[in-house]
């Protein structure tokens, strides 16, 4: 995707890098202020930004998004344009501890949003549909499986899953992809949550288990205890854990 084809009156600044399909710049508007634009190709396998501007419109005022300037869609393409919010991300912060701090208070605060009838939900059987609709397709990428499961079929993940599945849901507004570049720190507080196209009312796992898996990739683990205090966890149920740190391998 070009700068040619950006929505009208914006100017490219720079490329942004993220780990998703969509593209994304950072932007000046005419009145010369910044901007990130996010834009997506309307194919079956790239992540619709209808939800990132749903669940940040949502959380509007509960907890610190950026202002959304504008979503538009045509037939082609989806176009999500989001205040730019000055800082650098969790992931880049060098002190151990302020970073493990700082992602598990974030946590707590978005787990703590009380829920409404218009919070958007991201149900279980919704997540599980479209995994079994990525297998289906072949989009799950098997190279891209945690070390534990690198010699696993896409089949033969998809029966540990179910093993695993929870009979229980412990339902709060979640982010969907909680990770530390998706966390906006600025003077050693949480400027914004960014990248929610999969957030949505779900169990409080969804996140935990990133968070965790997220930790143990940094080598962080010995910090999962101080992570846990600051959540507010005394107990683990290892079992959840385990099914939506699997489930994140299906996306
Ligand atoms: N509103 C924003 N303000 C500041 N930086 C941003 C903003 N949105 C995205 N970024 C930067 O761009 C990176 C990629 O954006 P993100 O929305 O997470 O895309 P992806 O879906 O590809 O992960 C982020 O990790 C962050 O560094
Ligand atoms: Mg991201």
């Amino acid at each position: 995707m070009n700068s040619n084809k950006f929505p009208r009156g914006l100017k490219l600044v720079k490329k942004l890098d993220g780990g998703s399909a969509a593209s994304i710049f950072l932007v000046k508007d005419e009145q010369e202020q910044l901007c990130v634009l996010k834009g997506a190709a309307k194919t079956d396998d790239s992540k619709s930004l209808k939800q990132d501007f749903l669940v940040y419109e949502w959380l509007a005022g509960k907890v610190p998004v950026p202002v959304i300037h504008f979503f538009k869609e045509d037939d082609t393409i989806e176009w999500l344009c989001i205040e730019w919010i000055d800082g650098t991300t969790l992931a880049e912060l060098p002190e151990a501890e302020q970073l493990v701090r700082i992602y598990a208070q974030a946590l707590r605060l978005l787990h703590e949003v009380p829920l409404d009838s218009h919070a958007p939900v991201y149900s279980l059987d919704a997540r599980l549909n479209e995994a079994r609709i990525r297998i289906e397709k072949g989009w799950v990428d098997t190279a891209d499986f945690e070390e534990e499961f690198s010699n696993y079929t896409t089949a033969q993940l998809w029966d540990e899953l179910t093993k695993y599945k929870p009979t229980e849901a412990d339902l709060v507004f979640t982010h969907g992809d909680y990770c530390p570049d998706n966390l906006i720190v600025h003077d050693g507080v949480v400027a914004a949550f960014i990248d929610m196209g999969r957030g949505g009312v779900a169990d409080r796992y969804q996140d935990v288990a990133l968070a965790i898996r997220s930790l143990k990739h940094e080598s962080l683990e010995n910090l999962i205890p101080l992570f846990l205090q600051h959540y507010g966890l005394t107990y683990l149920d290892e079992n959840k854990l385990r099914f939506y740190t699997l489930l994140d391998e299906f996306f």
